[in-house]
């Protein structure tokens, strides 16, 4: 059965557990800038990182919907955590809506590694997924990946504390017993994450290369819109970027404010 035509005007929708996934849409925003962008995040069920596998499956179906019904053209997985859980059955549910996923950088990791250990950091679900694991054995071929959950550090993006001695601190916990094991590579795999980027870096020490798949999830859905005749012609306009949250509105637009350096227009997610 053919597919019926791509509106090339309709936005694409990104979302996440919460605002972590605003990585993602800065990275989109920063490759296809005549995109318009739809941003859902699920910050009153967050974090996803140590939730049932049922719930999180659950929360990313009633996401994708509500992307869905707003008439996006294609949406974003911006979360790890929902790619190594359940990206198959989300698949399933719209087989004929381009759905594009992030994943953690084990392979550029691995070919990138001198010292032969890299570390994947997520939350404790993705280090436990079946989708890590397969990624792991696809790529990572005579190479250690240290697969390293990291308390804490997703509520800390959500507040948005994402400098100072307690962060510090906290990267420290993690970062510095992987670079004592020879880790010379860090994967983030946890799309809040790249928000601590600096923190991660300082910690880490400059032998250590830091590695975020956003601007890859970005080419991936060029890549897709274009196969499929449907990427938006720029207009010289900026668009406006729409966020709607399941948690508080005030908040929500203050935290992105912070993370993106620009102000969104929030509005209150409908969802359950
Ligand atoms: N930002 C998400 C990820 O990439 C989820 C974090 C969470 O809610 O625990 O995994």
């Amino acid at each position: 059965m053919a597919h019926a035509p791509i509106d090339a005007d309709a936005p694409v929708g990104v979302f996440d557990s919460g605002v972590g996934g605003l990585s993602v849409l800065r990275a989109v925003h920063a490759l296809l800038p005549a995109e318009r962008l739809l941003y859902v995040a699920d910050s009153g069920h967050a974090p996803y990182g140590d939730k049932p596998v049922a719930f999180v499956q659950a929360r990313a179906e009633h996401c994708l919907h509500v992307l869905r019904r707003a008439g996006c053209k294609a949406a974003v997985v911006a979360c790890n955590t929902v790619t190594g859980l359940s990206i198959g059955a989300l698949r399933a549910l719209h087989p004929d809506w381009p759905i594009v996923a992030i994943e953690p950088a084990v392979k550029p990791a691995v070919a990138a590694t001198h010292s032969g250990v890299v570390a994947v950091l997520a939350t404790r679900n993705t280090v436990r997924s079946a989708g890590l694991a397969r990624l792991i054995e696809q790529h990572g071929d005579g190479v250690r990946v240290l697969a390293q959950a990291c308390p804490g550090w997703v509520e800390c993006v959500e507040q948005g504390r994402l400098d100072g001695p307690q962060t510090e601190a906290m990267v420290a916990d993690v970062v510095t017993p992987l670079v004592q094991a020879g880790a010379d590579v860090l994967a983030l795999g946890c799309t809040h994450y790249p928000f601590l980027r600096p923190v991660i870096e300082r910690v880490a020490g400059p032998g250590v290369q830091v590695l975020d798949p956003a601007p890859a999830v970005a080419r991936e859905l060029q890549r897709r819109l274009q196969a499929a005749g449907a990427l938006r012609r720029a207009d010289g306009r900026t668009a406006a970027l729409p966020l709607l949250t399941s948690g508080d509105p005030a908040a929500a637009a203050a935290v992105a404010q912070r993370l993106l350096g620009e102000r969104l227009t929030v509005h209150a997610a409908p969802l359950p």
